[in-house]
Parts: structure tokens; sequence; C-alpha cells
């Protein structure tokens, strides 16, 4: 294991399952109304006033108003203006504790600065795009393999959810097999084959599939979460209908680890894939470069035989996303020349193009320079460390806990659900029972969420928190004392629970 891993310790996913359980099992806590209407709204309402008319007008042309998922934030969106390391300014000039860091990209804290003045060169010399073959694309490709040596090549593409479509296309004509098993819950970008089983378990083709005709997702199966037997089982039934060309997994546990998976479960399904002959594919979006300077793989030493990537691989540029691997796979891929051989098309006017390349270049050079992994992992394990001790002291109900630089705050079990062991009419059954108790728990997820930015913490979705490696032990105390003013005015509630 090289030096720069971000992960210390891995939590026992049943503990965690356990106290999970435990909350959902209960009715909701959050901030009290009153707390929330005398304090939190006010905040709103009279420090974020450019905001809101940013998004009042943005509502006319933008559907929904706001151009990204991570955007739809309560009570409306806040509009940045500046980023800078561990800390974002909105367009009023209030200050941030930055948690969302893009949504994963930027490991080395906002528009860090090195990597800005190679991009900044790049663009006086060449501007971002000719279209044709630039040097920066060698240069990204081996400073990939220089850290993950199982990515023999690498293919650069505008997206991660693209680079999974291209994935699951080399995997069936490298195996001449057909179906694809993903995890329940687990995210690999919004194609019509993966958005399947979306978030919650068992919610296959039910909760946010709609406008994908279900052909689309016909070869597509989902297997419960850090269960092996069932995988095992899926895999066998597999080769009645089809095979199984890949499974897909994302290497901390679907939906970036919000359902844990023990510390040896990628092993075993390393072991699956061998025994059935299917491809292991490692979805390292969020985890690639993240988690380790040699990615999920290094720190579970498990060889995938093709990587996903996406977010640091543009260094917090656009077009972030390639597949990579081992070369007699990722050599399936075509790039533009008819060879009248079987290959997977895969495309993109802006992909690869030298502006994400020096980027990502920089980026990851960057990463391995400043230790950035292991530094920003620390300050995950601060800032869990210390909700855990806030949680207890306030006897909240609370579940929180890492894999190094992603941080979980469950406060209402939001995405806990779980209807994987159910039969598809049960799970249909169980989502209509349990969706307004979902829908419940989601909107006071949301509601903790206001509450923490009022208090100057960005998260992502009240949920989730990066760190990064602008942060630091004083910047962490800082963000603790903030959930703890938050923490201070939650209580009980009577919502939560199907009557
Ligand atoms: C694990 C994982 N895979 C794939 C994707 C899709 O990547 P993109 O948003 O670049 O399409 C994401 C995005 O968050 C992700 O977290």
């Amino acid at each position: 294991m090289s030096n720069n891993c971000g992960i210390s310790r891995w939590d026992d996913p049943s503990e965690i399952n356990a106290r999970l359980k435990k909350l959902t099992s209960q009715p909701i806590w959050e901030v009290d109304d009153e707390y929330y209407n005398s304090e939190i709204m006010p905040y709103y309402d009279e420090k974020c006033k450019a905001s809101k008319a940013v998004y009042e007008e943005a509502k006319n042309y933008i559907p929904g108003g706001v151009q990204h998922n991570l955007a739809f934030n309560k009570p409306f969106p806040m509009c940045m203006e500046k980023a800078e390391g561990a800390y974002l300014y909105d367009k009023d000039g209030n200050k941030y504790i930055d948690f969302l860091q893009a949504g994963g990209p930027t490991i080395l804290g906002s528009n860090y600065e090195p990597v800005r003045k190679r991009v900044e060169k790049l663009l006086e010399e060449c501007g971002p795009v000719t279209g044709l073959l630039h040097e920066s694309e060698l240069m990204l490709a081996k400073e990939i393999n220089k850290h993950m040596p199982n990515v023999e090549m690498f293919r650069m593409l505008g997206s991660g959810t693209e680079s999974c479509m291209a994935a699951l296309r080399i995997a069936r004509i490298a195996t001449g097999k057909k179906r694809i098993v993903k995890m329940g819950g687990a995210y690999h970008g919004w194609s019509d084959q993966l958005v399947y089983g979306l978030k919650i378990p068992g919610s296959r083709g039910l909760l946010e599939s709609h406008g994908i005709p279900g052909a689309d997702y016909r070869t597509t199966d989902e297997c419960r979460p850090n269960d092996l037997n069932m995988l095992e089982s899926i895999l066998k039934r597999n080769r009645l209908k089809g095979g199984t060309a890949a499974v897909m997994v994302e290497p901390c546990g679907p939906e970036s680890g919000t359902r844990p998976i023990a510390r040896d479960y990628n092993k075993h399904v390393r072991e699956l894939c061998d025994k059935y002959g299917a491809l292991l594919i490692f979805d390292e979006v969020v985890t690639g470069f993240r988690v380790g300077i040699g990615g999920a793989q290094e720190y579970f030493d498990v060889v995938p035989d093709l990587t996903i990537f996406g977010k640091i691989i543009a260094g917090g540029y656009p077009a972030a996303g390639g597949v990579g691997g081992k070369k007699e796979y990722a050599q399936l891929m075509a790039a533009g020349l008819a060879t009248g051989k079987h290959r997977a098309y895969v495309g993109g006017t802006l992909a690869a193009n030298p502006l994400s390349c020096v980027a990502g270049t920089a980026a990851i050079q960057e990463i391995a320079a400043q230790n950035a992994c292991e530094k920003a992992g620390k300050m995950g394990d601060k800032l869990t460390d210390g909700l855990k001790e806030l949680i207890d002291r306030y006897g909240l109900p609370f579940v929180a806990y890492n894999q190094g630089s992603i941080c979980h705050l469950e406060c209402t079990g939001a995405m806990s659900f779980d209807f994987s062991s159910l039969s598809f009419i049960k799970s249909a059954l169980g989502i209509l029972k349990n969706k307004d108790m979902m829908y419940v728990r989601k909107d006071s997820m949301e509601k903790m969420g206001a509450a923490y930015m009022a208090n100057g913490i960005v998260t992502l979705a009240g949920s989730r928190l990066y760190t990064s490696m602008a942060d630091t032990p004083e910047i962490i105390d800082e963000a603790l004392n903030r959930f703890e003013n938050v923490f201070k005015h939650v209580k009980k509630t009577d919502k939560g629970l199907v009557k």
C-alpha cells in the first residue's frame, strides 16, 4: 500500500446497519420549529437576498431553477460566487465551510492554485480544445497508470455516466455474455440501463426510472448490497439467461458507501467473477484518487478488469470521465476507426480535451506530491469522531461513520430503506406503503441541511460530507462548533413512522 492512503480504519457494516435500523425504527429527530422559524428562516430571508433573486429568475429559464442535482437545497438554492480551498462564498458575501467539494472532484480543495496555473498556461498556448491529439492525453494516461498499474490503458470520456455505459459495452464484447449485475442503491450515472434500484435497494424500475422503456434494463440485475450469497445465486441463475458479462461495484459500497460493505467483500466478488466468467468493473468515479492515490483497488488489494473514472480525473474541471483497464479489454473500445472487428463505439466531441487532461494530470501529480488523500482522510476521521461525540453528548439517534474523506451523517435514515429481499411485486407494495414515510424523512434530511447551511456549513444533501486537503484541524473544530449549534436544537418529533 502506498503512503498516500486516505482510509485509516474500516467499520464493521453490521454494526453501522444495526444503528441505521434503530434510527429508522423510531420517529424523526430534527431541529425544532421554533429554532427553524426564528433563526434558520430569517437567515435565508435577510442574509441571502441575492441568492434568492437569482434563483427566482432562474426558475423561468432553467427547469427547477438549478442545473445540478446537488444544488437543490432547501429552502432555496444558494448562488455561489467564490470558491477557495475549504471555503465557499455566496453572492451575498456569506462564507461557508465547504464539505460538498463539488460532489467529490476537488480533493485538493477548491480552485487549487497550482492546478489552475497549469490550466491557464494551456489556455494561453492552445485554448481548451483542438479536436486533434494533444500530448496531455498521453501524460494523463501515463499518470494514471503510474499509480494504478492495473489501468494499462485509459480512454477519456466526458463523464462518469458515459464511462459506465462504455464499460458495459466492453464487457459484453469481451465475454460474449449479456447480463450486468449492479448492487442495490448504487449510483452509476443516469444511463437507461443503470437507473435501476438507485438509492433504495429493491426499488428496481419503480422510483426513478420514468421515461425509460422496461426493455432497456431487462438485462440488468440488482443484488442486495454486501450479500455474496445472493450474488452467487444471480450469477448461477444467469448462466441459463445469457450469462453475466460484468459485475459492477462501487468499491466502498453503494451510493458512495452509504450502504457499508465488509472489508473483504470486493475480494470475494472478484473470486465469484472469476468462477462465473464475468468481468469485474470497479466504478471509482468517487473513490479514484480519493480513498488513496492507488484508488480503492489498491486499498482492497483487488484487481478489477475495468475501472471507471470521473470527478478527480479532470482535477475539478469539466469533462471528467474515462474507462481503463487491462489492455485486452480497454483495446475493445473503438477510437473512431472502423476496423471490421467487434468494437465498443465510444466518442464525444469534447472527450479528452487538453484542458481536462492538463487539469487531471496536474491534479493527480499534486495529490501525489502533497499526500492529499492521507491528509483529507485524516480530516474525515477527525470530523466523524467529533460528530459521533456530539451525537452521544446530545443523546441523538443519528449515525456518523466514514470511509476516509467520505463522511456520512445520517440524521433521518432517509437513505436506509431496503426492499431488496422482496420480490418485485412485494417491493412495489413495500414502496407504496413506505413512500410517504421515505419522503417525510428526505424532507427532514433537507431541513437539517438547511440548518447546517444557515450555520455556515455546506453538505451534500444534509447527509454526506467530503473533506479535502484544504481542511485543517482548526477548520474541523470550527465546523464541529457549528454542528453543535444545530444539534442543540434537535428534538424528537412524531413524524416518520408508518401509521
Ligand atoms: C459512483 C458514481 N458513478 C458514476 C457517477 C456519474 O458520474 P457523472 O456525474 O460524471 O456522470 C457518479 C456521480 O456522482 C458516481 O458517484
